[in-house]
């Protein structure tokens, strides 16, 4: 739907509800880009919450569903929903048949289940205990070298700077080379039109790269006798994953990386950009930090890091009235029934001591939900506990810039600055 000529954002509640609802094709980059896609969703909802669209070239028709209650039964119904890599995967690109990453994200069961288990100690009420001290000691470090009264990036210095350092330290991966966790994070998600790789075949060069650099660390963990406490190892020694094939070992290591890094990055930015736009509830946040946990909720619902789950319908099924076939793509747009206020109460708000704030769909549901979601409210929590007691303002100086994708939802660069420290 997008035309380079038109102000996406300007127009967009015009378009949102003069275009007709069969032309619909939300899953436009450009949309997301301008964030001129709420009006689309909004009538969608209201309208055609199961809706078919044509697509396009690059991505085929699809379903949208966009509505809270449909998107919970969509992604608990993993019996007829598939979230398999060779029927597509879990987004609305598919994989490219020649160049499939089995990762247990984009399996079914049984063998998603085994996987699952392997790397979920990392997250285990004891680890994240030793990762909390580890993350508040590297949050103080990044936040007192920030330059006072002098505009920066906060994508850059903080946000992703941060995320890479808790990577760099889940998986025990060189410290000095932990920006390259960052380029593959990127690469992996990234579309050819980014602008951010040149090629299909530089982004596989690239891949094929990290499979190197990680099969050498493999190597060197898998004959220990004491296995590592981090995510290499855990895949080494795991009985469910020593064996695996290269490329399944390069699509557990991309899950791990895209799944840890880009969500909560968008999260820190995000929460930063919606607390400057609602300043009453940044003085209601500085009144009571014991608001932090709530808020934190609530800047994931809000900012909806990961805007869409796909799946594949393995047999015909009803919903809302319409008939999805055998074969189907189905687009969950978490962006959306985030939005939906015949479930959440004024959902397009910010509110940071909303009530039931952790009833969200950020996070997914059913087997596939987020391994990470405890260690990344934790993370977050501990940012906001330390910049509250660091600096009284941080000011946003322009409009963010977005991220071109329909599924990661998030910022390239945010300037801004801190006027001083307390
Ligand atoms: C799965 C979101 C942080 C690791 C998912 C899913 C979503 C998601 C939407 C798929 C759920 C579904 O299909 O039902 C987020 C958000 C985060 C976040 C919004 C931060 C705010 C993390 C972190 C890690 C992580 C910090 C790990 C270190 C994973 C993994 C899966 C997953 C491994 C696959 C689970 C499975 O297929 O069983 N996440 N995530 N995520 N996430 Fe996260």
């Amino acid at each position: 739907m997008s035309d380079g000529s038109i102000d996406l954002k300007a127009d967009a509640r015009a378009r949102a509800y003069s275009i007709p609802l069969e032309d619909y094709h939300v899953a436009d980059p450009a949309l997301f880009q301008a964030d001129a896609m709420w009006p689309y969703f909004e009538r969608l909802r209201k309208e055609a919450p199961v809706h078919y669209s044509k697509g396009d070239e690059e991505v085929g028709p699809y379903w949208s569903v966009t509505r809270y209650n449909d998107i919970m039964t969509v992604d608990t119904t993993h019996q007829v929903f598939s979230s398999d890599a060779h029927l597509g995967g879990i987004t609305i690109r598919n994989f490219d048949e020649d160049f499939v990453l089995p990762m247990f994200i984009a399996m079914d069961q049984p063998k998603h289940d085994i996987q699952r288990k392997t790397v979920s100690p990392i997250v285990s009420p004891a680890n994240l205990g030793r990762l909390e001290g580890i993350i508040r000691e590297r949050v103080c470090g990044i936040l007192d070298a920030l330059p006072i009264n002098e505009p920066f990036d906060w994508v850059d210095k903080v946000s992703i700077e941060l995320t890479t350092q808790m990577l760099a330290t889940l998986f025990d991966f060189p410290w000095e080379e932990r920006r390259k966790l960052t380029r593959w994070s990127d690469i992996a998600t990234a579309s050819p039109e980014s602008g951010l790789i040149e090629s299909e075949e530089a982004r596989r060069a690239e891949l094929l790269e990290c499979l190197a650099y990680f099969t050498n660390l493999w190597n060197e963990r898998v004959n220990l006798t004491e296995p590592g406490n981090d995510l290499i190892s855990m895949l080494a020694h795991g009985e469910a994953t020593r064996d695996m094939p290269p490329m399944e070992y390069l699509g557990n290591v991309i899950l791990l990386i895209v799944g840890g890094n880009d969500t909560t990055r968008n999260s820190l930015t995000g929460g930063l950009y919606a607390l400057s736009k609602n300043p009453q509830e940044e003085a209601k946040l500085r009144a009571d930090p014991g608001l932090i946990p709530n808020m934190v909720s609530e800047i994931i619902r809000w900012q909806t890091p990961l805007a869409h789950m796909r799946r594949t319908a393995l047999e015909d099924y009803e919903l809302a009235g319409q008939t999805i076939k055998k074969g189907d793509k189905v687009v969950m747009w978490y962006v959306s029934g985030n939005r939906d206020d015949t479930v959440i109460e004024n959902a397009d708000q910010f509110i940071v001591d909303r009530p039931n704030a952790r009833r969200h769909l950020s996070f997914g549901f059913g087997i596939h939900r987020c391994v990470g979601n405890r260690l990344a409210e934790m993370q977050l929590k501990i940012v906001w506990e330390e910049i509250l007691k660091r600096f009284p303002k941080i000011e946003v100086l322009e409009e963010p810039k977005r991220v071109y994708s329909t599924f990661v939802k998030g910022y390239e660069r945010m300037m801004v600055r801190i006027p001083e420290r307390i």
